[in-house]
């Protein structure tokens, strides 16, 4: 199972990454989009960040150019059929990726892997659009991909061996470090951090201490880069309680339920920064201010 040529579907904020990573670490890089706009966007973001990889000495000009000539940008799902592996990339949401890896599988010759990047969705699930079950697993890469390091690789109880080396040795060869986990909700890193998230909030709630305090608590006391609160803006607080909901619905246990505060700002459209206001105000983006309005 050898991996010469990728496929990413999807060229929004992840795809985009996972290509310009796959087209760096020297791969044949076919992605795709539903629209020539959203194309040329995804692209535009992949050409400035390849700029600033320059610009800090990461890449030769030259790199970025190779880069560049291996990207296969199309609006065409023929364009995968001889892809090694075909890696989804589209938004989260189960009818529409199902749909997609349906029409995959009949148009990828039948020995490629297929990979979703989904949060939070089940693989098994997804994989069930597919007569290719034991070829079928979760790449479950991190924002900003060119930046981060690691790549859950999230294999059902029939994803073949081999094809879990395979994608292990492409998430090694993106210089990326793979961790295994099974088909579980949250994965690794979002089942520990997301009941952290949560607790953080319902202490907000129970009055232990200020959004500030609590922040600076887990920063200077943890070594954390950034206190919860910060991260539930950077994370989003919708995106957040999204995730909150999948992971009570599989495990029906209190610590994963969404606390009211979090369900009142998603009611509000307080989503954290992307909207400039969630526990922090951003009004002045170069000092973010605690949202007095919740305390
Ligand atoms: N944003 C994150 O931090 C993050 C982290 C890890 C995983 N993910 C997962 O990655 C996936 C993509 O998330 P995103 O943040 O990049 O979303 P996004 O909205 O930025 O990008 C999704 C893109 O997919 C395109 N698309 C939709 N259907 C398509 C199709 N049939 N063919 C080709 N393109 C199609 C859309 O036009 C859009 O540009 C989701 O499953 C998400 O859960 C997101």
């Amino acid at each position: 199972m050898e991996i010469r040529k990728v496929g990413v579907v999807g060229c929004g904020l992840m795809g985009s990454g996972i290509a310009q990573v796959s087209a760096m670490a020297g791969y044949t890089t076919v992605v795709r989009e539903v629209s020539q706009a959203l194309l040329d966007k995804g692209l535009g973001a992949i050409e400035k960040s390849l700029a600033k990889l320059v610009e800090k000495g990461t890449l030769s000009s030259e790199q970025k150019s190779q880069t560049a000539a291996r990207l296969k940008p199309t609006l065409r799902l023929e364009e995968f059929a001889d892809c090694d592996l075909v890696i989804e990339a589209i938004i989260e949401n189960l009818e529409r990726k199902k749909e997609l890896f349906g029409e995959l599988d009949r148009i990828v010759k039948p020995d490629a892997i297929f990979a979703s990047n989904t949060s939070s969705l089940s693989i098994t699930e997804v994989m069930t659009a597919t007569e290719r079950a034991p070829r079928f697993l979760g790449l479950h890469f991190f924002n900003p991909v060119p930046l981060m390091k690691l790549v859950e690789l999230v294999k059902t109880v029939v994803t073949d061996p081999a094809a879990v080396q395979a994608a292990l040795d492409f998430a090694r060869k993106l210089g990326k470090t793979p961790i295994l986990t099974s088909d579980r909700a949250g994965f690794i890193v979002n089942r520990l951090l997301v009941p952290y998230l949560l607790d953080a909030i319902r202490m907000l709630e129970e009055g232990f201490g200020t959004i500030e305090d609590i922040d600076q608590g887990m920063k200077l006391g943890c070594n954390h880069p950034m206190g919860p609160f910060t991260l539930l803006d950077f994370v989003g607080i919708d995106t957040t309680y999204y995730i909150a909901e999948i992971l009570f619905n599989e495990y029906r246990e209190k610590r994963f339920a969404p606390p009211p505060l979090l369900k009142r700002m998603v009611l509000a459209g307080m989503y954290g920064r992307k909207t400039g206001k969630g526990f922090y105000d951003y009004s002045d983006p170069k000092s973010p201010q605690p949202n007095r309005l919740l305390t």
